[in-house]
């Protein structure tokens, strides 16, 4: 069977899917310095998925590591999630978001072109529509103009991929474009897991449900929608795992090409927030605040594409999502963290 390299492997998506890829039967090597992630997620793996595989610590803007990584295994195709993603990290200190996001994917890229592996799949983002995209987004929209070095990174690094794909017909690339991924594993064994107080709204949640944090705030309500709060495309991380799966095996296709990976639906700040108390039947205290600066008034995508092409499309519905989301929050209310300390509950 194939073996497939997976950079940022032991972090919130990148461990989806790697157990996405053991289920499917692939090998698979997970390439981490577990700069924002944790060896026990990656014990977790494996033990959901009842199989072993490779870990190798290290980074990907260390050449010589890299590459010994392609002589020890004969890698197929390379999934690469590895990198920074904090929009208000990448504003204070954007040469650090340059040199991981774009110089370190450049460097993955260079020791692949030696070692003459030319297949890729990329995690992009949605913010690449920048910040007046029509919606829905549609794959072939240009990049818009973005907020933060963070979106401009994933910009950047699309565009070396398009010369890649242009400059040798040898390369075989995938780029997808996440929209809102939420939700977990239904173990509860894995799921997000963020060092510090969540930015993005989905772990806020869960962290004021069990009461890490005292209550939510809701960035400005006088938006142009429905409820006056910001709409989003929110995805089960499996879904989003299994359309990486679909990118790996399409082994005959040759040069680059783009998927948009959502629900295709928006939903909105104030809908998650009534959604999870329905689910769970707890109450989430929330105290409505200014706009947040940057933010969109409604992003989704249009997912026809990713039908069409992939024949992938999002299986999980909303509650499914948020159940997922908050089964990993209950069984782990300190995350990975307390794993090493405190006994884990894996009924
Ligand atoms: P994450 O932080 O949980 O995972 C990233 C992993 O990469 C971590 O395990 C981290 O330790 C590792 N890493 C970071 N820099 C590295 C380096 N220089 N060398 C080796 N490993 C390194 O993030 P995630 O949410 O799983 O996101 C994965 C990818 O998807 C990222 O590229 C992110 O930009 C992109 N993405 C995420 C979202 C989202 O909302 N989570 C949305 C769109 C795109
Ligand atoms: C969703 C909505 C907030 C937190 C970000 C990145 C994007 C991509 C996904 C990587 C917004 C509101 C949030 C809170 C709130 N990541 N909110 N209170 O901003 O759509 O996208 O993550 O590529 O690049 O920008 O996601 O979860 O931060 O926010 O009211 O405490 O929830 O205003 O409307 P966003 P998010």
């Amino acid at each position: 069977m194939r073996m497939i390299l997976v950079t940022g492997g032991a972090g919130y998506i990148g461990s989806h899917t790697v157990l996405a890829l053991l289920g499917h039967g692939y090998d698979v090597v997970v390439y981490d310095n577990l700069c924002n992630s944790s060896y026990e997620c990656l014990r977790r793996v494996s033990l959901i998925a009842g199989r072993n595989f490779e870990f190798i610590e290290g980074d990907i803007r260390d050449t010589a590591k890299l590459s010994q990584v392609f002589d020890d295994f004969e890698i197929s195709c390379v999934v690469h999630f590895a990198g920074l993603k904090s929009v208000s990290e990448s504003i204070e200190n954007p040469l650090k978001y340059y040199d991981f996001n774009v110089g370190g994917t450049n460097n993955l890229l260079a020791v692949m072109r030696e070692k003459e592996v030319y297949r890729f799949v990329f995690s992009s983002s949605a913010t690449v529509y920048g910040e007046n995209a029509a919606v829905p987004c549609v794959e072939d929209m240009p990049h818009g103009d973005m907020t933060n070095p963070y979106g401009r990174s994933k910009a950047m690094i699309e565009d070396i991929l398009l010369d890649l794909a242009h400059s040798d017909e040898k390369w075989s690339i995938t780029v997808l474009r996440y929209f809102n991924p939420i939700g977990a594993h239904e173990s509860g064994l894995i799921g997000e897991d963020p060092l510090d107080v969540p930015s993005n709204l989905m772990p806020y949640i869960t962290q004021v449900a069990v009461r890490r944090l005292p209550h939510l705030q809701i960035f400005g309500n006088d938006y142009e929608t429905k409820d006056g709060t910001c709409e989003r495309d929110f995805i089960h991380v499996m879904d989003l795992a299994n359309g990486h799966v679909l990118a790996v095996a399409r082994e005959s296709e040759f040069g680059i090409d783009t998927f948009n990976l959502g629900t295709g639906k928006a939903t909105s700040v104030l809908k998650m927030v009534r959604e999870f108390e329905r689910v769970t039947q707890i109450e989430i205290p929330m105290v409505v605040v200014g706009k947040r600066q940057g933010d969109l008034p409604q992003v989704w995508a249009d997912v026809t594409k990713a039908k069409e092409v992939l024949d992938w499309e999002a299986q999980y519905s909303l509650p499914k999502m948020l159940e997922d989301a908050w089964r990993w929050q209950r069984k782990n209310p300190l995350g990975y963290r307390a794993a090493s300390s405190e006994k884990v509950d894996y009924s």
